[in-house]
């Protein structure tokens, strides 16, 4: 039996960049620490469900930073635009994703993928579910994966012992009143989010569901209201990479978001995602393999948003 195309090559580039070992796994959460370096798993699942996978994919990590456009969605469903975007921008910082800043003139953090936006979104979750909250965002995840997660609680310890720069920055927020006083309740909430385990197998079904228009291509079930997917992805087009977004947009082309335990997960609108994992990060924070092998895999399928070989939505010959 012949071997599918995809499969071929996400095969070629696990071998392709086996052998990079640049950058340094993530100390400052010092459970991250004890990862495997060498991990590297790469999986594919396209939009109607089709699945690829080589290498690590099915080692666990926690999911880190990937879970900020999924609370954002949230947010916005529960919310509505208006109210979500008088306390986050949508505009890339330019700076590293824990600067402790604000944007000047309006206070509001630069956009919800670093973690000042990412904190107030999940401030704002907790206002209207309270205890709950960290449930209702674990039962979405675990919808849009296809299967129940659940927390490394490790590293959610380590991270809510050490975690005193987000600390910093959710007292920020809360003199600028973008969070009421329960921002300590909000900041666990966040660190339990970003303790969720994944495999790149979770976070490919994750991205389908996304590329999917917020169905889940093999549970079919409707996980995320499909007028704020669109949001979602153009924050992740803009701002998902941090600091390395507009070289991201203009080398790669697609919506992404990288988390610091070495997860990126890439949306081909209404076509697949991508998700790979090793922990080895520049200094943007962002995975060095997961970077080479989303930049390959859209230079080979013409992935990028406005490649000549993507052929793009079907929406013009819908309506000639
Ligand atoms: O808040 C933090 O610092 C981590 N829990 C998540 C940051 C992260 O994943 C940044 N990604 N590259």
């Amino acid at each position: 039996m012949h071997t599918h195309e995809l499969q071929l090559a996400i095969e070629e580039l696990h071998a392709e960049h086996e052998w990079n070992a640049r950058g340094e796994v993530a100390t400052y959460i010092p459970e991250l620490s004890n990862a495997n370096p060498d991990d590297f798993g790469i999986s594919l699942a396209t939009a109607d469900g089709a699945q690829f996978h080589t290498g690590d994919f099915d080692v666990p990590f926690t999911i880190q930073s990937i879970s900020k456009p999924f609370t954002f969605g949230l947010a916005l469903e529960e919310f509505g635009e208006g109210e979500v975007i008088s306390r986050v921008s949508v505009e890339p910082s330019g700076d590293a994703f824990n600067s402790i800043e604000l944007q000047t003139g309006t206070n509001r953090p630069h956009n919800p993928m670093v973690n000042a936006g990412a904190i107030t979104v999940t401030a704002l979750l907790h206002a209207r579910y309270g205890e709950r909250t960290f449930d209702v965002i674990l039962d979405r995840l675990s919808a849009a994966a296809g299967r129940r997660l659940s927390i490394d609680e490790q590293v959610y310890e380590s991270e809510r012992r050490t975690g005193h720069r987000n600390r910093a920055i959710a007292h920020l927020l809360l003199n600028f009143g973008l969070v009421s006083c329960e921002a300590e309740h909000a900041l666990d909430v966040y660190f339990r989010q970003c303790a969720i385990v994944v495999t790149t197998r979770d976070l490919a079904m994750m991205g389908a569901t996304l590329a999917n228009m917020g169905r889940n291509p093999l549970t079919k079930s409707m996980v995320f209201d499909v007028l704020n997917v669109k949001h979602v992805l153009s924050i992740m087009f803009t701002c998902g990479m941090y600091d390395y977004s507009g070289e991201w947009a203009y080398r790669v082309g697609v919506p992404a978001k990288s988390g610091v335990s070495g997860g990126v997960i890439a949306i081909v609108n209404r076509q697949l995602a991508i998700a790979t994992y090793s922990p080895r990060l520049d200094a943007r924070g962002n995975s060095c393999r997961g970077i080479q092998v989303c930049a390959g895999l859209a230079a080979r399928f013409g992935l990028h948003a406005f490649d000549c070989l993507n052929v793009g939505s079907s929406f013009l010959q819908s309506v000639l």
